[in-house]
């Protein structure tokens, strides 16, 4: 694992601390309906105003694209902040320049301070050094906990970080523990459960995959590919018939780095996409010509389940079926109760990440029974990818 520097390295009394958040949370009507992200963030902002640090966080919110969009101020998570921390939380509404460094300069030890969206200014997604120069003379150091954001580089998370001592909070070294858990330096038998709707948005990432992991499972519509591939008929199942060669070259590159594939061996299949239609389960080869897969089968299940009570390590990223409508939920539903079961009883370290992955572990009611489930979308599908993530090598110290 690459190695950083965390709080545990840290004094922060009397430093101002410029903490890098991920506060570009889900809102609807200008109501916040997710409040994951900010949780999950007050640990580190609570441990580092404890030990009577000055922290100035800041945060991009939504794609302004360099403007000032009203509807996509970071006022409204001052409260929302303030709330989750329980203490005081003051602003500022621009993050560089005068209001910003004038808010940084009257903060005491202990206190915080919310700095206005990061990227109103154009300079934050070109990374322009004057932009990073501007944010690190707010601070004496610099702490990323934005994960989540990591995958890009931009100015607040990667130009400052070489401009200030850097270093990872409490759910950035979270992330990257479980990260490095799972693939890094995994306990094998690894199994990686797959799934989703294409192929072609998940190529580097099953590439990836098959050369570390010990067994592949590939589930959701991308699975319909690799089986129409193989010559199955699927019937009017969703497909990519432009990429049936590169389905086929991955399960031959999987083959060859002695990784299991497993695809679907049974699957539900109905006339169309919609709540409570007539379903019927077939094995593959056999999806009748008017019927699409919408779920894989409970023959498919069990083979999963048998590779998951010998396995020691599961990553987890896609749904297997369609299943924000049920019952093409069935699947994905035991399967997450089943990680969720020898999770608890420490038969398995279980690490799930990415948007939809999250809503069905919620659906199956066992998001908070997983080893660890990532905050991350595009950043933990990257990594999964094997891509070097820009925010967390600035972190990086020789
Ligand atoms: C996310 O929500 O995945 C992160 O905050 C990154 O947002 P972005 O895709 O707008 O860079």
């Amino acid at each position: 694992m690459p190695r950083f520097r965390t709080l545990d390295q840290l004094d922060p009394r009397g430093k101002r601390v410029l903490l890098r958040a991920d506060l570009n949370v889900p809102v609807k009507d200008g109501r916040i309906t997710d409040r994951t992200r900010i949780e999950r963030l007050c640990p580190t902002i609570r441990e580092l105003a404890e030990k009577g640090g000055r922290v100035i966080v800041i945060s991009h919110f939504e794609r302004p694209k360099g403007r000032r969009v009203p509807e996509m101020s970071l006022k409204p998570m001052q409260e929302a902040l303030s709330v989750a921390l329980g203490r005081p939380v003051a602003w500022a509404d621009d993050c560089i320049g005068e209001a910003a460094e004038a808010a940084a300069a009257v903060l005491k030890d202990g206190e915080v301070l919310l700095l206005e969206n990061t990227r109103y200014h154009a300079g934050e997604e070109k990374n322009d050094p004057e932009m990073a120069r501007a944010l690190a003379r707010l601070a004496d150091v610099y702490v990323n906990d934005a994960f989540s954001a990591a995958h890009r580089a931009h100015a607040s998370t990667e130009g400052v970080a070489r401009l200030l001592p850097a270093y990872a909070g409490r759910l950035m070294q979270a992330e990257l523990e479980a990260l490095d858990a799972a693939l890094g330096n995994p306990a094998r038998p690894v199994v990686a459960i797959v799934g989703g709707a294409k192929v072609s948005t998940k190529l580097d990432l099953l590439g990836n995959l098959s050369r570390k992991v010990d067994v592949l499972v590939i589930g959701g519509a991308m699975a319909n590919t690799f089986l129409a591939a193989q010559g199955h008929a699927m019937g009017r199942s969703l497909q990519e018939a432009e990429m049936h060669d590169t389905a086929r070259r991955i399960l031959e590159e999987a083959r060859a780095a002695n990784c299991e594939i497993l695809l679907p061996l049974d699957l539900v299949v109905a006339p169309s996409l919609a709540p409570d239609v007539p379903t019927r389960t077939v094995p593959v080869g056999a999806v009748p010509e008017d019927m699409m897969a919408l779920d894989v089968g409970p023959e498919t299940v069990a083979a999963i389940e048998a590779r998951l009570r010998r396995a020691s390590t599961m990553v987890w990223n896609g749904p297997l079926g369609a299943f924000e409508t049920p019952p093409f939920d069935m699947a994905t539903v035991a399967v997450a109760q089943s990680v969720a079961a020898l999770t608890q009883s420490g038969g398995i370290r279980s690490i799930a990440g990415g948007g939809d992955t999250v809503s069905a572990l919620k659906h199956a009611g066992v998001a908070e029974r997983m080893s660890y489930v990532s905050a991350a979308g595009g950043a933990f599908l990257e990594w999964l990818e094997g891509k070097t993530l820009p925010g967390v090598a600035a972190l990086e110290v020789a």
